[in-house]
């Protein structure tokens, strides 16, 4: 630079010999130079033009800004069941939503529904990546702009966690630290994480209250507790607001039928109690099979909590609203009331209509005689208490989202 500075600002010998032969080019060179920038800068404009009026554009720039008044979440898992119930009430409150999922156990159908109902710009979008690649996750937060992250994402089944206890540790406890530490490389100072009941085992004392000893006994409750105890770890330097909801078993549906809960047919073996419920009742399988009878409970099957989704999703809104900088809550999100599988069943024949037949097996491993919840706590903090209380009533309406949607997401029935 500086040499060739020097050499143009000092006077040439032969200037007027040398002018005709150089200087013509020279001319010629920086009319070229200027046609060359003036294209550039012509097609730079004509890109920003069409950028600016392309629907994407204004959506992305949306979702990448920080906006006074709105809270923009993160919601890992947003395809699953209960995330894409989580972002139907948030984008109902007002909260601007990103989804991420890779669609390994979730539903594109639940995200078109949700862009459907919110198709204004910059309510909801979707993005379609694993959280266990670091590199893409570190990518969607250096691309967005969050406020809080609600971290839903993971695979959850007991029964499964015994059998493939390296795919839960990783999918849980490993990705729950690749979301963590995005959120500290990028600022994103509130978290909501989804832990599970699992994490207690099987306590002598019920009900379970959140200083119950954590002792979990499979693999899926001892992975969410390692992600919890990360991030606690974590919490402890660092001015994160967190909160931690330990959901007891969940049920139920959107009360005006547009989500439902529709987990892949191949997993319907390690699948939840509705769902193979709801199976029967609609005789995809002959019947249900009710795994142990022996259990030290009033009727010898097991004893769970059952939480209906619109309640927990509630929690969900009632914790981001009172979590606070550098403190964590960790709350327990059940009714307080255990029922048998029996009586659980007997629900399901009268939701339904159907007469189900059961049958009754061992024990299945992994599974814990009886557990419901002391909900004391999130009754006084977060001032929630569950109001879809009736069994009956929280499979009536799963119970008709699932007849008028055979197929799950991929088809809705006519007889709907
Ligand atoms: N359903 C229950 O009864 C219950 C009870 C206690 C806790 N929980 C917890 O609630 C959360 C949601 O459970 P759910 O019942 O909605 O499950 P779900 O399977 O319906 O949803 C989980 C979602 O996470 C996505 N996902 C899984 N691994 C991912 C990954 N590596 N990257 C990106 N996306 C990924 C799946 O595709 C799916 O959409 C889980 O953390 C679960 O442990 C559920």
């Amino acid at each position: 630079m500086l040499n060739f500075g020097r050499a143009r600002s000092q006077p040439r010998p032969n200037r007027s010999l040398s002018l005709g032969g150089m200087d013509y080019p020279d001319l010629k060179r920086k009319n070229g130079y200027v046609g060359k920038i003036i294209l550039a800068a012509s097609l730079t404009v004509l890109c920003i033009i069409m950028l600016k009026q392309s629907p994407s554009f204004n959506t992305s720039s949306v979702f990448s800004l920080h906006e006074a008044g709105v809270t923009h979440v993160l919601v890992t898992g947003g395809a699953g069941y209960i995330g894409s119930h989580a972002t139907m009430r948030l984008l109902r409150d007002q909260y601007r939503v990103t989804i991420v999922d890779n669609l390994s156990r979730g539903n594109i159908g639940a995200v078109k529904v949700l862009q459907e109902m919110f198709p204004e710009p910059g309510r909801l979008q979707f993005i379609y990546a694993d959280l266990g690649n670091a590199k893409a996750v570190n990518k969607i937060f250096s691309e967005n702009a969050f406020d809080a992250v609600m971290h839903f994402a993971a695979v959850a089944y007991v029964g499964e966690s015994t059998l493939e206890p390296l795919r839960y540790y990783h999918n849980i406890t490993s990705n729950t630290l690749v979301v963590l530490e995005a959120m500290a490389a990028h600022g994103v100072k509130t978290l909501i994480y989804s832990s599970t009941c699992a994490t207690y085992g099987e306590p002598d004392k019920m009900p379970i209250t959140e200083e119950t000893p954590q002792v979990p006994i499979n693999p899926y409750g001892k992975a969410k507790k390692m992600a919890e105890d990360i991030i606690l770890d974590f919490s402890k330097n660092s001015d994160m607001a967190v909160m931690i909801l330990r959901y007891f078993n969940v049920i139920g549906s959107d009360p005006d039928g547009r989500l439902g809960e529709a987990p892949r047919p191949e997993l319907r073996e390690h699948g939840r109690i509705s769902g193979a419920c709801f199976d029967a009742a609609r005789g995809i399988i002959t019947g249900l099979k009710v795994k142990g009878t022996d259990y030290k409970t009033a009727d010898g099957t097991c004893v769970r909590d059952y939480i209906d989704v619109t309640d927990l999703v509630d929690a969900h809104v009632k914790a981001l609203e009172k979590a606070q900088p550098k403190k964590v809550g960790i709350y327990n999100v059940g009714t307080g009331r255990g029922r048998s599988v029996k009586e659980f069943v007997e629900a399901c024949k009268k939701a339904t209509g159907v007469d189900i037949k059961v049958d009754y097996l061992p024990r299945r491993p992994g599974d814990y005689a009886e557990v419901y919840s002391d909900p004391t706590k999130i009754g006084l903090e977060l001032n929630w208490t569950a109001k879809y209380t009736d069994l009956q009533e929280s499979l009536r309406m799963a119970w008709r989202w699932q007849k008028a949607h055979r197929n799950g997401y991929g088809t809705v029935a006519a007889s709907a």
